[in-house]
């Protein structure tokens, strides 16, 4: 990793906490490892990611329904899903000086983040002798009621998947759903990552967006294919993730989870190195017959067109929101020089950013200050805005780039006599005057153009 690079992450690190994207979690205690707070605009970003997600996932399709279940479940269905079992990373401790301990997987990169070469001997912080390999549970454990022993315990879930196995025939029988079909979910994942790290990558807790497609078997392949290929396309059409930065990898066999035959990663070039986005798994019919077997429960489907009763093979495109969102900045963030000065500008795509309107009166003045606030009112309904007065309008015109807002309206006092105001765009930063009548419209066009250069930008077809 080159110092420009270490630094990309410093950078977006420190722009998230000052504009309130993201906030390390229980800061005035120092903090918890790998876990983080979104602030005010991380919260919209997310929400952006999110519905962009359900709308493509769910309500643009006839064959997928969202469910939302449990974070807390019974204990079984871990067991019998393999969890308890094998979810788990193999771990080396320093027996040297620093006493860190690290993913025996994961040793030749840390000793390239180090700046070591990656087949130097031991520890790659202190190079101290390490222990053999142990496996280490990532599920955290929990207690359900007053008693905290072996029978009361719980674990959070690691993943929102399982949800959506247990309830398959209950999805099945209130919706009359015919094979193929889906079932989505958004929700919390926990992890006891061993090496977490990488601001927002590898968090220990984060939201998972993921969907269960149920197909028969001997299709799953195909589906296989088909959902990489429409994952793929939504992260450059829908999210603006620039195609060069992107590749589909296919897992080699000792890479596969627990339970899958074939995974192929979205993987995106962070100044880390390729790293997962988002995994699209072919499950088989692994998870419902675990669960058959464990519950005694029916949970096989009955094809009437061909009299056939089988248990459905699962297809799992699953994303990660926080990875999404560390992929979105690095990917928009850009350092151009405008008239001498550095300019810091977030070229985010209008749909994923969290302020798309700035109005901005050029001065405080109540003369400026009211029309302003008025437009800004009338906008609220039709985009997400922000009524910012706070210093120079130069200024204020980089806060926005900094933070990815495509557009600003400029309230001056030319409009109090023309009924104008000025429409400012932020990737070429070329300015039009509009009429406030016109406004909503010319903002639509606008916002256009904007998806349209977002499009371009990522190479979409
Ligand atoms: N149900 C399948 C499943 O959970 P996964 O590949 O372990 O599969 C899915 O996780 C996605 O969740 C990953 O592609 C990544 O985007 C995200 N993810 C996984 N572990 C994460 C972590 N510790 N922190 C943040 N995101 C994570």
């Amino acid at each position: 990793m080159t110092a420009c690079e270490v630094d990309l992450i410093e950078k977006l690190v420190s722009l998230c906490k000052q504009r309130g994207f993201v906030y390390p979690s229980s800061e005035i205690y120092g903090g918890l490892n790998a876990v983080y707070d979104f602030g005010p605009l991380g919260v919209r970003l997310r929400r952006n990611v999110r519905d962009l997600w359900w709308r493509a996932m769910v309500d643009l399709r006839d064959d997928v329904d969202g469910i939302e279940t449990a974070v807390l479940m019974n204990p079984q269905v871990w067991v019998a899903s393999g969890h308890v079992q094998s979810f788990s990373d193999p771990m080396v401790d320093c027996t040297g000086r620093c006493k860190k301990r690290w993913r025996a997987d994961h040793l030749e990169a840390e000793r390239i983040a180090r700046g070591k070469p990656p087949d130097a001997p031991g520890c790659p912080e202190c190079g101290g002798a390490l222990t053999p390999a142990r496996q280490f549970n990532l599920m955290f454990k929990t207690f359900i009621g007053s008693v905290e022993d072996q029978a009361s315990q719980l674990w959070l879930r690691p993943e929102t998947a399982q949800g959506m196995f247990v309830n398959f025939a209950n999805v099945l029988n209130s919706t009359r759903r015919r094979i193929p079909f889906g079932i989505a979910q958004m929700g919390k994942g926990f992890r006891n990552e061993i090496s977490p790290g990488n601001f927002i990558f590898r968090l220990r807790e984060f939201d998972l967006l993921e969907m269960e497609w149920f197909c028969k078997p001997g299709t799953d392949l195909e589906w296989h294919e088909y959902w990489c290929n429409e994952r793929f396309r939504w992260h450059i059409e829908q999210l603006g993730i620039r195609r060069a930065n992107l590749r589909l990898r296919p897992h080699e066999k000792d890479e596969l989870s627990h339970y899958s035959t074939a995974t192929s990663d979205i993987e995106y070039l962070f100044p880390f190195g390729w790293g997962e986005l988002e995994g699209i798994a072919d499950r088989t019919d692994y998870d419902l017959t675990t669960h058959i077997k464990q519950s005694g429960r029916d949970l096989s489907y009955f094809d009437s067109e061909t009299n056939e009763r089988y248990v459905p093979y699962v297809v799992e495109p699953a994303l990660g929101l926080e990875r999404t969102l560390i992929t979105l900045l690095v990917d928009a963030y850009d350092e151009e020089e405008v008239r001498g000065e550095k300019r810091v500008v977030l070229h985010l795509h209008p749909d994923n950013a969290p302020v798309q309107v700035a109005v901005l009166p050029l001065s405080k003045k109540a003369e400026l200050r009211e029309p302003a606030r008025k437009i800004e009112h009338d906008l609220r309904r039709s985009f997400a805005t922000e009524y910012d007065e706070t210093q120079s309008i130069g200024r204020r015109y980089r806060r926005h780039d900094e933070i990815g807002t495509p557009l600003a309206v400029t309230v001056d006092f030319d409009t109090l006599n023309d009924h104008a105001v000025t429409i400012r765009e932020r990737d070429g930063m070329t300015q039009v005057r509009v009429p406030i009548d016109g406004l909503e419209h010319a903002l639509r066009d606008q916002l256009d153009q904007s998806r349209k250069r977002a499009r371009d930008r990522a190479g979409a077809s």
